[in-house]
């Protein structure tokens, strides 16, 4: 096979997208089966029928091929321009056509599990790290009721704050239904099995060890894949968007490289006739349902700044250190989403990851150091062993999560800093066949009734297991007598150091 053979077929793999994650190893056993254009806040414009897009004006007098014209706003009209979210749909009838939305009875198969309905109220801020051994499948669940709100802070009637989701999906969404969140953008993490989503805008294949964005409003359904059960992570965002963190020294590339954001193309249905679909609606923590007598899925063209997009991370460009010392974690996000009233360079919402790399610091303790941050971080693992802990029963597991909130101290257990602190610093590949992530933010989280009891699945003992067994190393150099390591307590006379008195 000559090089040009070679290159050839590389090129279409990479068309058909079924090389991605390979350098992972990553189960992808499904194979792509949607087209994508590509770019980060880029605009976009796609058309499913020819023509159905006008040129060179968003609102004709009647639009092409008797369309309705819509616009979809993510940003305040007058936004300037490097913020400015929005796109313009044509479709066969507009989302304003419904009956009246109606709050969905405890009873529906619809119903959200941990609802929110007034959010100052239903957090438990507390400052003990938590630590979630995995979330159970769920046969039954579709998308809805598949969304449990663990964690999150602020109130999307103020556009301020996030929700932390974990779900669990059983069986497809009800056929001709659709949900849409008021409340904030969904970043969804797939940790097992695959979603199939159709929305307003076209269809996304979201795999594990790939993300996608829904921003706030678009409407959307979400199937199975092969009937492999799903379950993962969501962060909901109540103000902003996601947006590319700065790469400042770094340069024009690396981390998440904008040419690898997919977005989907122009896909519609048509059904208006003898037909009726119901539209749910997640506003203000609560769920709301809309009847209506045509699909949602009759957008046969859009354009504009305003769309769901994914990622598959195993494009990220990873940076790291190449002389001593560990560098923050900032070096691993993908998507940020900052918050400019609480300080320059300061995020609500982080996502951040932590891929397969290589450690090759020198003279260096090469996990996480032991910190208390002013940023909460709620961590979950996709696969494999995060490098910082222990795996295993009781450690943190793949489809589990953990919750450091602000200023709880939290680093390396004991096991993890008792063999990196001793080992021998060789170049060393870390996180083969793994990826955990970070939904960090500078808000304190407080946790949902549901996620620190009703799901059953925090582990009591986190700390006991992870941090209070670490050994006291000190070793006072103007003290004879005193143990090396033995004494949990530090000097162990109840003495500051600088009291004790050592004649040498
Ligand atoms: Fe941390």
């Amino acid at each position: 096979m000559t090089g040009i053979t070679r290159l050839r077929e590389a090129i279409v793999k990479h068309k058909e997208n079924k090389d991605i994650n390979i350098k992972y190893k990553t189960p992808l056993t499904v194979t792509e089966r949607y087209e994508y254009t590509h770019g980060f806040a880029t605009y976009n414009e796609s058309e499913a029928v020819p023509g159905a897009l006008p040129i060179g004006q968003n609102s004709p007098q009647r639009a092409p091929h008797g369309l309705y014209t819509e616009k979809l706003s993510g940003t305040a009209f007058t936004s300037p321009r490097h913020e400015n979210q929005q796109s313009w749909l044509y479709r066969i009838l507009p989302t304003s056509s419904h009956d009246n939305f109606e709050p969905v009875a405890e009873t529906s198969e619809q119903v959200l599990p941990s609802p929110s309905p007034s959010f100052g109220k239903h957090f438990n801020a507390i400052p003990n790290q938590l630590r979630w051994d995995p979330f159970d499948f769920d046969k039954e669940a579709s998308w809805i009721r598949s969304l449990h709100l663990v964690a999150g802070a602020g109130d999307p009637t103020m556009k301020q704050g996030i929700g932390m989701y974990i779900y669990t999906v059983g069986s497809d969404m009800p056929e001709k239904s659709a949900f849409y969140s008021a409340d904030g953008d969904f970043l969804i993490v797939p940790q097992h099995g695959s979603l199939d989503i159709r929305t307003e805008l076209g269809n996304l294949l979201v795999r594990p060890m790939e993300i996608c964005v829904i921003p706030r409003g678009i409407r959307y359904h979400v199937k199975l894949v092969n009937n492999e059960p799903a379950r993962g992570y969501i962060l909901e965002l109540y103000q902003g968007h996601f947006q590319l963190p700065e790469l400042g020294p770094i340069g024009s590339n690396c981390l998440a490289n904008a040419r690898d954001f997919q977005i989907p193309k122009a896909s519609f249905i048509e059904d208006y006739e003898n037909t009726a679909w119901t539209v749910y609606g997640k506003f203000d923590g609560k769920l709301f349902e809309a009847k209506q007598h045509h699909t949602p899925f009759d957008v046969v063209a859009w354009h504009g700044l305003y769309y769901p997009y994914k990622y598959d991370l195993g494009r990220f460009n990873t940076i790291g250190s190449i002389s001593f010392d560990h560098p923050d974690p900032s070096i691993f996000t993908v998507l940020s989403a900052p918050s400019l009233p609480h300080g320059q360079g300061t995020a609500v919402a982080d996502f951040v990851i932590f891929p397969p790399r290589w450690l090759v610091a020198e003279g260096t303790f090469r996990p996480p150091w032991y910190h208390r941050n002013t940023m909460s971080e709620f961590m979950g693992l996709i696969a494999g062993n995060y490098d910082a802990k222990g795996a295993g029963k009781g450690g943190f597991q793949p489809a589990g999560a953990s919750l450091h909130n602000t200023m709880s101290g939290h680093g390396p257990d004991m096991q993890t800093y008792e063999k990196a602190s001793t080992m021998e610093l060789t170049p060393a590949k870390v996180g083969e066949g793994s990826m955990a992530f970070m939904f960090e933010s500078c808000l304190m989280v407080g946790v949902t009734e549901w996620g620190l009891k009703t799901c059953a699945k925090v582990q009591e003992d986190y700390n006991a297991h992870s941090w209070t067994p670490l050994k006291v190393h000190w070793k006072n150099p103007n003290s004879r007598g005193v143990s090396n390591g033995e004494q949990k307590n530090g000097v162990g006379d109840g003495k500051d150091a600088s009291s004790i008195h050592v004649t040498k």
